[in-house]
This record gives C-alpha cells, sequence and structure tokens, in this order.
C-alpha cells in the first residue's frame, strides 16, 4: 500500500526543536506561516472583539454557538467556577520566592490534589470556569495584596479575573478590556507549542489534568516561551531608559545595531512558524496606536516595529525578521495601567491553559476513535562523544 509521506526525516533535521515536523494532529487552532493563528478555521484577527467565552465555546465545541448556546455554557462555567477554601489556604501557604509562574503551576498542581474529578473533559471544564480565581488567588498573594475578592464569575469571564485583583489600577475598564483581548489571542497557538506540547505529553502517560497543566505553564515559564512577554517590556525600558520617552527612529536603530554588533538578542521578533508580523501582534499594535499612542513604552514599541523589522531583514540568515506577539503585549498592558511585568506571563497561562486542557481533552478521549494517543515516546539516536 502507498503511504503519505508528510516529512521525510534527514540527519539534518536532529536537534533542531522538531521544527515542522508533524507528529499529531490538532483540533482547535492551526498556524499558517504567512496568514498567523486560526480558531477552528477562523482567523483571530476576526474574533478579538468576541467576548471570550464565545470563543472558548468554538474553542471547546468546534463551533461558534448562538446566544442561547454560549448563555447557557456562560452558566454552565459559573457553576463550576468556586475554589474551595482548602484550595485558598494551601496556596497561600506557599514560598513567595522566585518567579511567580513557580507559584501559578504549584497553584494548579494543589488544585489537582483537592479538587480533580478524575475525568479529563470534566476537568477540563472545571479548570476554565476556575482559572481567573486561581490567577488572581496567585498574584494577590504573590504581591501581598490581601485575600481575593468575592469571586462574582456572573460579571463576565476577564471582567471578573479584573474585578478580582487586589494591585493599584487607575483605569480597570481600560485594563479589562486589554485583558479581553490579551486572553483571547493567547488561547491557543496550534499543536506543537512547547506549553501544549508538554501538556499533552504529560497527559500521555495518563497523568491528571491538572499535573498536566502544571507540567505545561513550567514549560510556559521559560525565556524563549512565555516569559519573553516580560523581557520584550524590559527590553523596550531598556531603550527608554537610555534614549528617553522620545527617541528618534535613527537613535533607536543606532542602538539595534549596536545589540547586534554584541550578539546581542532584539527582543520581540522572529517566531519558530511565523514568516510574516503576527497578527496578534497586529490587532494589538492597531489597539495600541487608537488609545495609547501617546504613551512613551508604545510609541518606543511602534519604533521598534518598523526600525527592528527594517535592520533585522538585511541579515539574508534571519528568516522571520518581523515582530510577534510579545513585541507589544507588554506595552499595551503597562499602557493600559497594569504596571507589574512580572505577572505578564500568568496573563499568558491563565489564557493558554485553555487551549491546552481542550487540546487533552481529544488526546485522551476523541483521538483514534476514542482510544487515545499512545504514550510519547520518540526515538533518540546513541551518539557516542
Ligand atoms: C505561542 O503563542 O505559543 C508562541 O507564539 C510560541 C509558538 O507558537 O511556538
Amino acid at each position: 500500500m502507498e503511504k503519505d509521506v508528510l516529512f521525510e526525516i534527514t540527519k539534518e533535521h536532529l536537534e533542531t526543536g522538531m521544527r515542522g515536523y508533524p507528529v499529531g494532529y490538532c483540533t482547535t487552532s492551526s498556524v499558517d506561516e504567512k496568514k498567523g493563528l486560526f480558531y477552528v478555521g477562523k482567523p483571530v484577527s476576526e474574533m478579538s472583539h468576541f467576548d471570550p467565552i464565545e470563543v472558548i465555546y468554538l474553542l471547546f465545541h468546534k463551533k461558534l454557538g448562538d446566544k442561547k448556546e454560549v448563555d447557557s455554557f456562560k452558566e454552565e462555567l459559573i457553576v463550576r467556577s468556586k475554589c474551595s477554601d482548602e484550595f485558598v489556604d494551601h496556596v497561600t501557604k506557599l514560598p513567595r520566592k522566585g518567579h511567580p509562574m513557580s507559584l501559578f503551576a504549584s497553584a494548579l498542581q494543589v488544585l489537582g490534589m483537592v479538587e480533580k474529578v478524575g475525568d479529563y473533559r470534566e476537568d477540563c471544564l472545571n479548570i476554565i470556569a476556575k482559572l481567573p480565581f486561581v490567577a488572581a488567588t496567585v498574584i494577590n498573594y504573590h504581591a501581598n495584596a490581601g485575600p481575593v475578592k468575592e469571586n462574582q464569575p456572573e460579571m463576565g469571564y476577564m471582567e471578573n479575573f479584573t474585578h478580582m485583583l487586589n494591585l493599584p489600577i487607575s483605569h480597570k475598564d481600560l485594563l479589562c478590556e486589554v485583558l479581553r483581548k490579551f486572553n483571547i489571542l493567547h488561547y491557543d497557538h496550534g499543536g506543537g507549542n512547547l506549553s501544549v506540547f508538554v501538556g499533552k505529553a504529560v497527559a500521555s502517560g495518563l497523568q491528571h489534568m491538572y499535573g498536566a497543566l502544571s507540567a505545561a505553564m513550567n514549560g510556559l515559564a521559560g525565556a524563549r516561551h512565555g516569559k519573553a512577554n516580560q523581557d520584550c517590556l524590559a527590553f523596550v525600558q531598556e531603550i527608554q531608559t537610555e534614549l528617553g520617552d522620545d527617541p528618534r527612529e535613527s537613535e533607536i536603530e543606532k542602538f539595534l545595531k549596536n545589540k547586534l554588533e554584541h550578539h546581542d538578542l532584539i527582543f520581540g521578533f522572529g517566531h519558530a512558524v511565523l514568516r510574516v508580523e503576527d497578527p496578534r501582534a497586529t490587532i494589538f499594535y492597531d489597539f495600541a496606536q487608537k488609545h495609547f499612542s501617546s504613551h512613551p513604552l508604545v510609541k518606543i514599541a511602534l519604533i521598534l516595529r518598523k526600525v527592528g523589522t527594517k535592520i533585522l531583514q538585511e541579515n539574508p540568515k534571519i528568516h522571520d525578521p518581523y515582530p510577534n506577539v510579545d513585541a507589544i503585549s507588554g506595552s499595551v498592558l503597562s499602557a493600559a495601567g497594569f504596571t507589574y511585568p512580572e505577572y505578564f506571563t500568568i496573563l499568558f497561562g491563565l489564557a493558554r491553559c485553555v487551549g491546552i486542557a481542550i487540546q487533552i481533552v481529544y488526546e485522551r478521549l476523541e483521538a483514534r476513535e476514542g482510544k487515545g494517543t499512545p504514550i510519547i515516546r520518540p526515538r533518540y539516536i546513541f551518539k557516542p562523544r
């Protein structure tokens, strides 16, 4: 029988982060190198103004819901949203040392220890419902900002999260608008990004949903993955410190060239899959231009978008000289009053757990006519040193 060959592996493909190797199917989203992110076949640019629950409904049910269906899904999530006092009690005794993503990953593990049902679909829905409370609990506790205010999921997914945050924020309404977009744009990014891959790999050994998500969040915490949003903002701030609030294009160009000469990273550019500006970044750039065009960090990020791309395009070895979502998301969050970059990756995790949990449901309960995918077990070739 003739076989469908999707990808031929040669020695050159080894030790290259498995770029482009097809290893399975993803029913929630896909990433096209030229067109960017699609949720269930729909470009994410068409969805950034939706209500977050409508998009979660789409990812979970693989179709857009009508008003009645989405309303009843909202009700279902409201019923599932309460976290026990026991959970809060344990989490608020964990150490506050190190990066807050360690606390977030630990909180998911603790949630599993005290509230796991043991069915991937049930736990997926429960965790989606509880995520805003879990993230707010972790952030408030880490910031020593007092206990979470009353969990009010009927306010709306991100409205409730914003309401539960105890951090001083000047314009919570504007921040909420930004967080709704941020949340939607970060739910999922195909089947092969590191955090979802880790989550699915851990679940393939039949670890439960919470343990798999906790592991996935440790994957997201890395500087090359989710923590890039925090590091990108630090890069924009470094430019601000060095060149002031209103630098000229030529000054930023010189700054970047100097970085390249010293083999330093230009943060916020390039992507493992994309070969165009990340459409998630485009959405944030448009929003930033409309709402925060005079904010110093946004002004610098907008110049970087142009100048960074120009300089990186001059190097033929760079395949993707375009900005990714992290190049602008941190500046937008800061301009909207969320001036706490150490929590940016938790905001990413709050969103990404949704996509990871739904992808795990597919792999564990639906793939291969319901048998599920087998334990992940790639082959490594022995190499004598
Ligand atoms: C993501 O959203 O996960 C990042 O863009 C990284 C990736 O897709 O590999």
